[in-house]
């Protein structure tokens, strides 16, 4: 169990056995040093609801709450607040604890869940562009979280291979020949099968009955699709790979694997009574959402004429996931103008008993990634940004700012730290904002070295490490940290103490909420707490208990930083 946990525990069965019935303790860390570790506030909800005096039900409280073996002191402030004071020698005890747990105290799940986490999820008409982002490193992030808490995660890749853009591109391919080079840059050729789209009737007919062939099987459409399809996904393999992005070829599962369904699913809505036709089209009308003139809404799973849509699909994909996978928990990561699609989704699906009651279907929304004029991220000259160009600057700037810092190194080694700091910075700075706003896109203020960005955090753990090697060159290597005790003497030992053990209710907090920036907000506290350590607190230059207790305190420390990065999906380096 987190501290949190333990503590949220103790309180809360202290409130019922002062007669609050149920009522949570509302554990929290306290916001200044003064009012202890930790804070409750449950007390004041439940006095107000049982009626009676706040200071009073806490004082109740109190003579019922049992933690002496935690506490060092519990006080009541202000209208009935418990500030929780905890025990130097419990938090030592606690900390060797996890110091020896390889998952620094991070608890396997009492009861893992089987999550799918559909994320990145492009559309392959074209190459992935920023638009992709962001759910490509939010759902990463998210995936890697809930598996190391033990769930058993599956990653689906909802590509879009079917839709009827595949039309145009097949006609092109087909007018072009079929040199591979034509396909060499998708966004090149998506563009010139648009304008002859657009410009074209006899190539657009011809593009709408390429849509009909492929999708009633015929052979020559087919092949040509499957070879766009290999193209098009070995792009986005190379950007996964270079983004550190751990989706593979065997995750991906597009929404061409469901077509087969979609008439079932029709058909299954009809015999659970939902379907009805509107203007020829066949759909579910929803009481609880409204159009445009104010009606119900009419969600079409079917055009008139035939024809299924991105809902018809998300509709077998919600059951094959809960049916086939097994999932109890499915994240759907996309930006947030898809919310209303997948609400009327999930409700369609509980309706039909696609998904059952306890499945727990969720949107993980995010905002636009915005230029610094405040409009959404473009070129220079107003074109889409394409990811593999965005990489590529990214390490640029990144190498150049490793130059300017540690000159006179050689060219690997600067190749190495670019990737890892550029790549690191960029993601960095997307999952420490809170992922429902919009963001300004900045290279200066992501590869700041202060603030909370990745190489702040990346030399924080190359710092401690440096620690380590100084040691051993002296003759006097440490300990490390699952080894030797930690004693605690100064105030800054304490706080880094406290700190370091917050790392399993960050882990619990940012899987309940699929907030990964509540990890990052805890790497820079946790970033701060040991700068402060550092400075008041001498380490090489101690000795006997107390330097092996301050060595194990960096130690563990780096090993923090170094787990958190990784579950964000961002590289550490021994040296920068
Ligand atoms: N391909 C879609 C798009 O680019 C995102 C798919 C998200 N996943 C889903 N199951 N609908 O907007």
């Amino acid at each position: 169990m987190n501290l949190r946990d333990v503590l949220e525990q103790r309180i809360s069965s202290a409130i019922q056995a002062a007669g609050g019935e149920d009522a949570p303790a509302m554990v929290a860390p306290s916001a200044k040093p003064q009012f202890g570790d930790y804070q409750a506030n449950g007390c004041m909800a439940a006095a107000k609801r049982m009626e009676t005096n706040p200071r009073q039900f806490a004082e109740t409280v109190l003579d019922k709450l049992d933690i002496s073996d935690i506490a060092q002191k519990v006080e009541i402030a202000g209208p009935g607040f418990i500030n929780i004071f905890l025990r130097d020698e419990w938090l030592c005890g606690r900390l060797g604890d996890i110091a020896a747990d390889e998952k620094l105290g991070v608890a396997a799940k009492a009861q893992p869940q089987t999550v799918v986490v559909d994320y990145s999820s492009p559309n392959l008409a074209k190459e992935m562009h920023v638009g992709h982002l962001r759910s490509t490193i939010i759902g990463d992030a998210l995936a890697r979280v809930l598996e190391f808490l033990g769930n058993k995660v599956i990653r689906q890749n909802h590509v879009g291979d079917w839709g009827t853009q595949f039309g145009m591109l097949l006609t092109h391919l087909d007018e072009v020949g079929q040199s591979g080079e034509s396909l060499a840059d998708l966004e090149d050729f998506y563009r010139d099968s648009k304008k002859r789209f657009d410009e074209d009737e006899d190539f657009a007919d011809t593009a709408r009955q390429a849509v009909v062939k492929l999708q009633a099987g015929d052979e020559h459409c087919r092949e040509n699709w499957r070879r766009f399809l290999d193209i098009s996904l070995a792009h986005c393999q190379e950007v996964y790979d270079l983004l550190g992005v751990q989706l593979t070829a065997a995750d991906v599962r597009g929404e061409s694997a469901y077509n087969d369904d979609l008439p079932r699913v029709v058909a299954d809505l009809d015999t659970a009574t939902l379907l009805a036709e509107s203007q020829g089209a066949r759909g579910v009308f929803l009481d609880e959402f409204k159009n445009k003139d104010d009606e119900r809404a009419f969600i079409i799973v079917e055009k008139s004429g035939g024809g299924y849509l991105y809902a018809t699909t998300d509709l077998a994909a919600i059951r094959y996931r809960t049916g086939e996978l097994g999932a109890t928990r499915i994240l759907y990561v996309t930006d947030s103008r898809q919310g209303q699609h997948f609400a009327q989704v999930f409700l369609i699906a509980q309706k039909a008993g696609f998904a059952s009651p306890e499945i727990s279907l969720e949107h993980v929304p995010f905002g636009m990634m915005l230029g610094d004029d405040g409009k959404p991220f473009k070129t220079r000259t107003g074109g889409t940004v394409k990811l593999m160009d965005l990489l590529a600057q990214a390490r640029a700037e990144a190498e150049e700012l490793v130059r300017r810092k540690t000159p006179g190194l050689d060219d690997d080694h600067y190749a190495a730290v670019a990737k890892a700091v550029g790549i690191g910075a960029l993601k960095y700075a997307d999952l420490a904002q809170n992922r429902t706003s919009d963001y300004v896109f900045a290279w200066d203020k992501m590869l700041s070295l202060e603030g909370n960005t990745a190489p702040y955090m990346q030399y924080a753990y190359a710092r401690i490490r440096s620690i380590f090697r100084k040691a051993a060159e002296a003759g006097e290597p440490a300990a490390d940290s699952q080894e030797a005790g930690i004693v605690i003497t100064a105030p800054a030992e304490r706080n880094l103490a406290v700190k370091l053990l917050q790392f399993a209710e960050t882990i619990d907090a940012v899987a309940a909420t699929t907030m990964p920036n509540i990890l990052c907000g805890y790497l820079f506290e946790l970033a701060g707490a040991f700068m402060s350590f550092y400075e008041a607190c001498p380490v090489l230059k101690s000795h006997g208990q107390t330097r092996s207790s301050r060595l194990a305190l960096c130690d563990l420390t780096a090993r923090v930083i170094q787990k958190a990065l990784e579950l964000l999906g961002i590289e550490t380096l021994e040296q920068m």
